[in-house]
């Protein structure tokens, strides 16, 4: 890090010398002003990091010149030096934003801990704020691409709920659809977007874990609750909850969910105390929840409570217009990451592209092109880049269907549909439902067979 600026302003020249003298010696840069008017030519040029003014300079009140200094740079990190026992103006100026205060005669050593900490605290400020600001792009809706009428409605949803106060929000769509990033991009267009996004995925725990994840839980509330732990109720205050695969959400959790979103307050588990929830809640799925609570595995009163602000992402291969934006957006996405020099894709390739169904819908597009880019260096994309199951669907159905053939000395079956399990979820990476699309079988279906082999 280069050295912080500090802009001493005292009309004493003896203070300014003696000051400099010893902040340099700390490593700071030191400048030096003995009046206000000096003091606003250097802020205004230098930019220091941190300004050391004495609250009595002549010709003018020391808190005039700290409101000019803030109302020229409202950041300005100031630390007044106050006489000793003037309260009353010290009080002022910290209501003026002065960041301290400090007494003269000063405690050298005080005042470098009191800058330290000042400047400390300062780049930290920054460092989230800079944080912060790349989130809000990474996620804007400038990333998400489509002009379909479907998506189009899709955006003027997500618009009109980031700046509602609507509280839960219901997003459907089959894997690979764009769910996570429109659950983003509410919460980084809203007034949320400063408190924390967390997210949950249902599938992925069990019962106990899903509930001391939301609710969190008090010492001793179960078996392995050895410390208090707060929960994403708790920790998104004013922020926004994931709840990811909502469909896999056990019933006894859906019903808690329920009350905590009627009430709008929690009890951490174990606990007594309610707390205030102002999380909004999005629960994604790609389930159909409206089959699910015909069948009983979703309640139905949790259904229509979260379906009041529904989106609902349409599955790839029904809007086919959005296809060559989507390709031409993830050719400019790869060319910035790999620093390659693709210029787009050719016609026939194309078509071929529009004629598949994408079963795993942009995600699969996405590593298509990623594929395509990272492992040619041609200008164009060509058929030749693409996967068989899009160059030629027929002949990756019956190449599927003859690489399998029973070896003579016969085999396992259970053996290898056991190995099929682990490979599909290493594929995956633990993703169950990813895994069971790539075996083309329900989720449940997974499960049941995860257990069987005790891969669960
Ligand atoms: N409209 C879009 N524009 C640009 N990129 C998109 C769009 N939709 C999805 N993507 C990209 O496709 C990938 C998959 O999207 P995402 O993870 O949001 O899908 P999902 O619906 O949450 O899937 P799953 O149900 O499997 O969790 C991500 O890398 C995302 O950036
Ligand atoms: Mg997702």
């Amino acid at each position: 890090m280069s050295k912080a600026t500090i802009l001493v302003v005292d009309d004493e020249k003896l203070i300014c010398w003696s000051l400099k003298e010893n902040l340099q010696k700390e490593d700071y840069e030191v400048l030096t002003a003995n009046s206000g008017e000096e003091a606003m030519e250097i802020i205004e040029q230098e930019r220091p990091d941190l300004i050391l003014q004495d609250i009595k300079l002549p010709g003018a009140d020391g808190i005039e010149i700290l409101e000019k200094v803030k109302k020229l740079r409202e950041d300005s990190l100031v630390i007044m030096m106050t006489a000793y026992g003037d309260v009353n103006t010290s009080v002022k100026a910290m209501k003026l934003g002065a960041y301290d205060f400090i007494e003269k005669p000063f405690n050298f050593e005080k005042l470098k801990i009191t800058i330290s900490k000042a400047l400390e605290t300062v780049s930290l400020k920054k460092e989230v704020h800079v944080f912060k600001n790349q989130q809000k792009s990474l996620y804007g809706m400038q990333n998400i691409v489509g002009q379909t009428e479907a998506m189009k409605n899709v955006f003027e949803m997500v618009e009109k709920i980031a700046k509602s106060d609507a509280t839960t929000v219901l997003l459907q769509g089959e894997s690979g659809t764009g769910k996570d990033v429109i659950a983003k991009a509410i919460h980084y267009q809203s007034k949320r977007a400063e408190n924390p996004y967390l997210e949950i995925n249902c599938t992925s725990l069990p019962e106990t874990l899903i509930e001391s994840e939301l609710f969190g839980h008090e010492k001793g509330a179960y078996t392995d609750a050895k410390a208090m732990k707060k929960g994403f109720f708790e920790l998104a205050d004013s922020g926004t909850i994931l709840l990811d695969e909502i469909g896999a959400m056990p019933m006894s959790t859906q019903a808690k969910l329920l009350r905590v979103i009627e009430s709008k307050s929690f009890k951490r588990l174990g606990g007594i105390k309610e707390t205030v929830v102002n999380a909004r809640i999005i629960a994604a799925t790609n389930e159909d929840l409206k089959e699910a609570s015909a069948k009983g595995t979703f309640r139905e009163d949790l259904y229509y409570r979260l379906k009041v602000f529904p989106i609902f992402l349409p599955p790839l291969r029904k809007r086919k217009e959005d296809i060559p934006l989507l390709i031409q957006h993830f050719i400019n996405v790869f060319n910035r990451d790999f620093k390659k020099k693709v210029q787009g894709i050719s016609q026939k390739a194309e078509e071929m592209m529009l004629r598949y169904r994408w079963p795993g819908n942009v995600r699969e597009l996405k590593n298509v092109i990623e594929r395509a880019i990272i492992l040619e260096n041609e200008e164009v994309i060509l058929p030749e880049h693409l996967p068989i199951e899009i160059t030629q669907p027929e002949k990756a159905l019956s190449a599927a269907s003859s690489t399998v053939s029973l070896p003579s000395e016969g085999v396992s079956l259970e053996e290898v549909e056991k190995e099929l399990i682990q490979q599909a979820l290493a594929a995956a990476h633990g993703n169950q439902v990813h895994a069971a699309k790539l075996l083309s079988m329900g989720r449940d279906a997974l499960r049941y067979r995860m257990k069987k082999y005790y891969l669960l």
